[in-house]
């Protein structure tokens, strides 16, 4: 006997129980937005919806980018920036610790600051604020710089002569500062401590030894990037279109960021001061690629920005290679994460274990190719469809290079002039690697094609380009597939490898 019963149901009802089955992708009308209040990205992987990113609907603007070295991470933050000026006017400050952005900002007709090189920054600058606050923000950097947490005395120290030091510049420490009045520097602070070391008079001469050795390493001749005055206005920082303060030049990492935890801090000192406006969209993205203890500390201004930047429609864009580099803190706070390819097992586990994606999507993000990622998205309502979906690929902004191979060599001229046998096959570059790689090709030789290739004005001639594969040690079986997937007919890849053993 059976039990099985069917019944009249409309097809609405049965959406409305999604019992048996979650769809794969979100429905399009949570991914495509209006495209004058959203920014392109991408086609979804499966259902091709043309995805656009709006803050709107998710709990906070904030984004994380994560994936290896050449993942396409500094290129979708470029493209995304980019696409925010159009869309919304939004501002951009990048702290670009490699210098991976100038050449581009330059393009853009952005600015570039190049710290070390010609620019500098006076740590001591007040940009309106209480010279007291600045003091504990500068203590607070030396704090995840440096050893002085260790030290409390030396840290007493150190916080006494930077405040004496705006004093005697004629400061009031607990007032705002006067537009316009020039702060003191590193270097009169160190003076002080050098004072009081000579005077003889102070009980533990080590430890105000150590707190000048330590202060000097940031004003060091060559080296006084911090302790010069400033030539950058830092209060135009977040409204001057494209900034790009490139760190590149400087010394070391600990100079670098340094300088990424004085801009942040003068940030969020400006998005602080920010009136509320009615206005839509965001004012200013700040943009932290790469930077290390910058992202990663507890108590560095990335963390505040993330915190409170949606009510001053601030947005941080942190990327990084190294997903436990960014601070939980961080982390659990951006609404959008966007995963590039990862490779390693460790960063896999950390973030399923964070953002919660299926072992599908784990497999998927292994095996990505330059530019295809995994987007999860934080939305403000509870939902009945996955936060995580694949794109085919960030559509980017770079010219589209077609690479073309010509078969005019192998036709006969009748066939040609008849034009029932196609003559040219064009490919992207990431298709046309896709084949070299499906002919077991090592990167080097990849690379050594794409040169010749590069140098003939992307065109190869069939016979030359079969040529080329071979001597690169590719079999003739895959050369054979290769062709039939393109869609040659048998007869003319027999002709095509005639050609090559004649
Ligand atoms: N979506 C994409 N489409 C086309 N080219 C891309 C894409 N993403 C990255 N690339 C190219 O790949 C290379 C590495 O990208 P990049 O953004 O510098 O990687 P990462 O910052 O992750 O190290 C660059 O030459 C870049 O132009
Ligand atoms: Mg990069």
């Amino acid at each position: 006997m059976t039990i099985l019963r069917f019944q009249h149901i409309m097809s609405n009802e049965i959406a409305k129980r999604a019992f048996i089955s979650r769809p794969p992708e979100p429905p399009a009308s949570v991914l495509l937005n209006d495209p004058f209040k959203s920014i392109f990205i991408g086609n979804t992987k499966i259902f091709r919806v043309p995805f656009t990113w709006s803050f709107l609907n998710i709990t906070n603007p904030h984004i994380a980018v994560v994936g290896i070295t050449g993942a396409g991470k500094s290129y979708f933050v470029k493209t995304f920036i980019l696409r925010a000026n159009y869309i919304w006017g939004t501002n951009a400050v990048i702290i670009d610790w490699a210098g991976e952005y100038k050449a581009w900002v330059n393009q853009s007709g952005g600015t570039v600051v190049s710290l070390g090189k010609g620019s500098y920054i006076n740590i001591m600058d007040l940009s309106g604020m209480k010279p007291l606050d600045r003091v504990k923000q500068i203590i607070n950097s030396l704090d995840i710089l440096t050893d002085i947490g260790t030290y409390p005395e030396q840290k007493r120290l150190t916080e006494e002569a930077i405040e004496q030091a705006y004093v005697n510049a004629g400061f009031t420490l607990s007032e705002r500062a006067p537009e316009g009045k020039d702060a003191p520097t590193l270097k009169d602070a160190i003076s002080l401590l050098s004072e009081k070391l000579q005077e003889g008079t102070y009980e533990y001469p080590a430890e105000l030894e150590n707190a000048i050795y330590r202060l000097r390493q940031f004003a060091r001749e060559g080296e006084d990037y911090f302790a010069r005055k400033s030539t950058l206005e830092l209060s135009k920082l977040v409204e001057s279109g494209l900034v790009d303060i490139d760190l590149s030049a400087l010394s070391d990492d600990t100079f670098r960021a340094l300088a990424a935890l004085f801009i942040l801090q003068t940030l969020k000192e400006l998005m602080r001061a920010e009136v509320w406006s009615e206005s839509k969209g965001l004012k200013t993205f700040v943009v932290l690629d790469e930077a290390w203890k910058v992202a990663s500390d507890e108590k560095s201004d990335a963390v505040t920005i993330v915190r409170e930047g949606r009510k001053y429609r601030f947005g941080l864009i942190v990327a990084s290679q190294n997903p436990t580099d960014i601070n939980e803190a961080i982390f659990s706070n951006v609404g959008t994460n966007f995963m590039l390819r990862i490779k390693f097992e460790k960063f896999m586990n950390y973030l399923q274990g964070s953002l919660n994606f299926s072992d599908f999507i784990r497999s998927e993000i292994g095996k990505f190719g330059v530019g295809q990622v995994a987007v999860v998205m934080a939305f403000q309502t509870a939902l009945r469809f996955p936060e995580t979906f694949l794109l085919e690929k960030v559509k980017g902004e770079e010219p589209l290079y077609v690479y073309t191979i010509d078969l005019a060599d192998m036709l006969t001229q009748s066939e040609i002039s008849s034009g029932i046998i196609q003559r040219e096959y064009q490919f992207e570059k990431d298709e046309l690697k896709n084949v070299l790689i499906d002919c077991n090709l090592s990167n080097e030789d990849i690379t050594s094609i794409f040169t010749t290739f590069d140098q003939q004005d992307r065109n190869f001639k069939m016979n030359d380009f079969i040529n080329s594969l071979r001597s690169h040690g590719a079999r003739v079986g895959d050369i054979i597939s290769f062709l039939k997937n393109l869609g040659i007919p048998d007869q003319l890849i027999t002709r095509i490898m005639g050609a090559q053993n004649g």
